[in-house]
């Protein structure tokens, strides 16, 4: 299952008139079930989230963020609260 990026970020998490590019419709995983491909603890979701994966369209966002590695945080967070997960997440494979 995918998810538009336009559904990920909550109204308020970034500052007004920050863009956030999305990638487009279909091209990113649900960042919302038990599935993490690069892995699901706090831990590997932040290296995801701040170093990208290389070699696909999954931008570093470590300098792309106004709060740095808060706002990674902060992104976490919401992902928890937001995931349809009630399961422990599926290790990295
Ligand atoms: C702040 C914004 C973003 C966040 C928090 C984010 C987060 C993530 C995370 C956590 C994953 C790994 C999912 C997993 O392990 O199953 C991922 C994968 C991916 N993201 Fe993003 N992402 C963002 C923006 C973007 C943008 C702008 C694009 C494209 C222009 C993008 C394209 C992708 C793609 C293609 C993958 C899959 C990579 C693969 O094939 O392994 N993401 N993203």
């Amino acid at each position: 299952m995918t998810q538009p990026l336009d559904l990920l970020l909550p109204p308020g998490l970034f500052p007004p008139g920050l863009a956030l590019p999305a990638p487009p419709r279909g091209a990113a995983p649900s960042l919302f079930d038990c599935t993490w491909k690069h892995g699901g603890s706090d831990e590997e979701i932040f290296h995801t989230i701040s170093e990208g994966v290389p070699g696909t369209q999954m931008p570093p966002w470590k300098k792309g963020l106004p709060g740095g590695a808060e706002d990674i945080w902060k992104v976490i967070a919401y992902l928890r609260s937001a995931s349809t997960c009630t399961v422990n997440p599926a290790p990295a494979h």
